[in-house]
């Protein structure tokens, strides 16, 4: 079932997550439908809050950009879409780098990030199972972001100063419920 995405403005993006502790029908259900709705959305990454939930969840598939991997990157990527559960960012690598981030959440919208090109994160797949995987460019990049909005963090409050203050109106507008997608949206105001 495709969900409805919570817009800019959207209390939920800001709240604090919970650890999740107990397998369940209902929590292997809601990864099926946040896979169905990154999917439906275009996206390659999506994290609990963005559907109004709480967890400590996201999921990614980088299917759609295996061309703008690296040979070595594509054959060492996990099997996609790859489910996050109480994931945690174990090791940031010294070197940073900036690349354009776009967010479900706030549409339209895309800005240069700067992140750590590498990370180790440290999560439990969609069975339970610890993984922990150093992983660099997109995939850091996504999981980065993605880990984020487990934090309340979104994309543009990395951004300067600068950048912010040309953005505000847009932003201002969007948390008003000026705002359209090709996906379903739940807006602030609603
Ligand atoms: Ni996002």
């Amino acid at each position: 079932m495709i969900l409805p995405i919570y817009v800019y403005g959207a209390p939920v993006l800001r709240e604090e997550t919970q650890p999740v502790e107990t397998n369940s029908e209902e929590l292997q259900t809601l990864i099926d439908n946040m896979i169905e709705t990154m999917h439906g959305a275009a996206g390659i990454g999506l994290a609990a809050p963005q559907v109004g939930r709480t967890e400590r969840l996201f999921v990614v598939d980088l299917s759609p950009m295996l061309e703008d991997l690296e040979p070595e990157e594509r054959a060492a990527l996990p099997e996609q879409p790859m489910a996050l559960i109480n994931p945690e960012i174990v090791w940031e690598g010294e070197e940073d780098v900036a690349f354009e981030e776009g967010c479900l959440s706030i549409p339209d919208l895309r800005d240069e990030v700067i992140r750590p090109e590498q990370i180790r994160i440290r999560y439990q797949d969609r069975q339970f199972n610890t993984h922990e995987l150093t992983v660099g460019s997109l995939l850091a990049r996504v999981f980065q972001h993605e880990y984020d909005h487990l934090e309340g963090i979104l994309f543009i409050d990395h951004l300067s100063a600068f950048r912010r203050r040309l953005l505000k109106r847009r932003l201002r507008e969007m948390a008003q419920g000026n705002v359209e997608a090709e996906y379903p949206l739940a807006l602030p105001t609603t």
